[in-house]
């Protein structure tokens, strides 16, 4: 019975995190159909998903910070899933760009690779985070062992670069970049104390004299 609810709380849980996940792509969708992105829809469409983008990437890093301080437990449950809405909020943003402000012209692309070190930084990013989504099944998970984790801390460096895309952007909201900025911070740095903490704890086991 225990074993039942449980069940179906995690499913309801899931459902919920589903569909607050999914409510700002309609949200944008139905702004575009009801004519009210402004006076240029095109870069709203694009600025909007990508600032959704970073929004989930940071709420992915929450994940074991939450669960290992605050004992919120709920966002590690269900971290792939989060993790996996970045990324696609990341892909819908790059095809936002392909379509919008590229026109999917290759050349173009490879202008703006050199020209604007932003999109340097962006495409990074994304480079990072692809094989995070490739592997983040639980067939992955065994096959790749301890290296899996290894793997998964790209999503550090893929989550700086993102913020140093959009730092670099002049448009990009100061608040929101010192917002985000605060809270990546906060997060390796947090990580980065548990990684000194526990290869101390390691050391000090391997020193002491078996008794
Ligand atoms: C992890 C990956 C990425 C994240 C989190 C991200 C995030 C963002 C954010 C938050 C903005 C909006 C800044 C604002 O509000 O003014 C933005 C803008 C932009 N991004 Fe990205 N981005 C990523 C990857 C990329 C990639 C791969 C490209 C293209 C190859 C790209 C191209 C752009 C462009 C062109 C803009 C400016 C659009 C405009 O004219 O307003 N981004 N990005």
């Amino acid at each position: 019975m225990v074993l039942v609810s449980d069940a179906l709380t995690k499913r309801f849980v899931w459902s919920g995190i589903f569909t607050l996940m999914t409510a700002p792509l309609i949200w944008v969708v139905y702004l575009a159909y009801t004519n009210q992105l402004g006076a240029d829809p095109a870069k709203e469409i694009v600025d909007d998903l990508g600032q959704w983008a970073i929004r989930f990437l940071i709420l992915t890093l929450c994940a074991s910070t939450f669960s290992r301080r605050l004992h919120i437990r709920v966002l590690l449950q269900h971290r792939r899933m989060i993790g996996l809405f970045a990324l696609f909020y990341v892909l819908l943003h790059l095809f936002a760009v392909a379509t919008f402000i590229l026109g999917w012209r290759v050349d173009l692309l490879i202008r703006e690779l050199t020209d604007r070190p932003y999109i340097m930084l962006g495409m990074a990013a994304l480079l990072l985070l692809t094989p995070l989504g490739v592997t983040s099944t639980k067939g992955w998970q065994k096959k790749l062992g301890r290296r899996w984790s290894t793997l998964h801390k790209l999503i550090y460096p893929a989550t700086l670069l993102a913020l140093l895309h959009l730092v670099l952007l002049i448009r990009a909201s100061t608040l929101e970049a010192i917002v985000y900025s605060f809270l990546i911070c906060l997060l390796l740095t947090e990580r980065l104390y548990k990684n000194r903490k526990s290869k101390k704890r390691k050391s000090e086991l391997r020193r002491k004299p078996l008794t």
